[in-house]
């Protein structure tokens, strides 16, 4: 059970003192009953909340997918730069969600923000295998050596050796080249790090995968999104 004071302001109809003052006025009903007091415990799984006449529409975890611009990083707070939850709707931010796993602050592209713990878990843990798709541009010509080195496991500078990892050549040539790479891991700058390793340098990353999710190319950079169910139910299949 919970205040309904605070199960409202989570899902951003205000302030608590706005919401003791929404429900004197009656506007606040709890399974077909007018509700003055905002401290009534209810359980908002279950409870027919409503707020002047409208359904409320509560969940406890919220899953956004995001198109990462270039200069932000993957965290919740940072003392310096703008992060990713800056660039949330406030009414997203009121889930106190968090990014699952991290893109480099120049990286861009799909991104999850979640508050679920346990997904996030399952989704960074190495253990299952989730498959990330990068898209990226190197500086240097790319060939059937680097496929067959990362697909044997590159050794990073600090002397890791990485799982096979798949590479995909769009275009190469002796100005550089397009390809796709995708990783299972999520070790600190992977994919940079993967192409030092091969001595060539990666100039643009963009992530177009997570596991059975793809970038909806309608996001605009900065943008995000809910999932739909049906995405959330790949997601979670995993
Ligand atoms: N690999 C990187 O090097 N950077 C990222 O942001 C993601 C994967």
């Amino acid at each position: 059970m919970e205040r309904l004071d605070k199960v409202l302001s989570n899902l951003g109809y205000g302030t608590r003192k706005e919401i003791k003052v929404l429900a004197r006025s009656g506007e606040v009903e709890v399974d077909g009953k007018v509700i003055k007091d905002s401290s009534f415990q209810v359980d908002p799984e279950k409870a027919v909340i409503k707020v002047s006449g409208e359904t409320i529409a509560y969940r406890k975890y919220i899953y956004l997918m995001m198109n990462k611009p270039d200069g932000v990083v993957s965290a919740t707070f940072d003392n310096r730069d703008e992060t990713v939850i800056d660039l949330l709707e406030p009414e997203y931010q009121t889930f106190e969600p968090f990014p699952v796993g991290r893109l480099d602050k120049d990286t861009v592209g799909l991104l999850l923000i979640t508050n679920d713990g346990d997904l996030n878990h399952k989704l960074i843990s190495p253990k299952w295998h989730v498959d990330k798709v990068y898209y990226a541009e190197i500086d240097k010509p790319v060939d059937e050596s680097d496929i067959k080195a990362f697909e044997a496991g590159v050794e990073l500078d600090d002397g890791y050796k990485c799982m096979p990892a798949r590479l995909e050549i769009i275009n190469s040539s002796e100005h550089g080249a397009e390809v796709y790479v995708t990783i299972q891991e999520g070790k600190f700058h992977q994919v940079k790090r993967m192409f030092n390793s091969v001595n060539k340098n990666v100039v643009y990353l963009k992530r177009i995968k997570f596991g059975a999710l793809s970038l909806d190319s309608n996001l605009q950079e900065g943008e995000s999104r809910e999932l739909s169910n049906e995405e959330l139910i790949l997601l979670k299949q995993i």
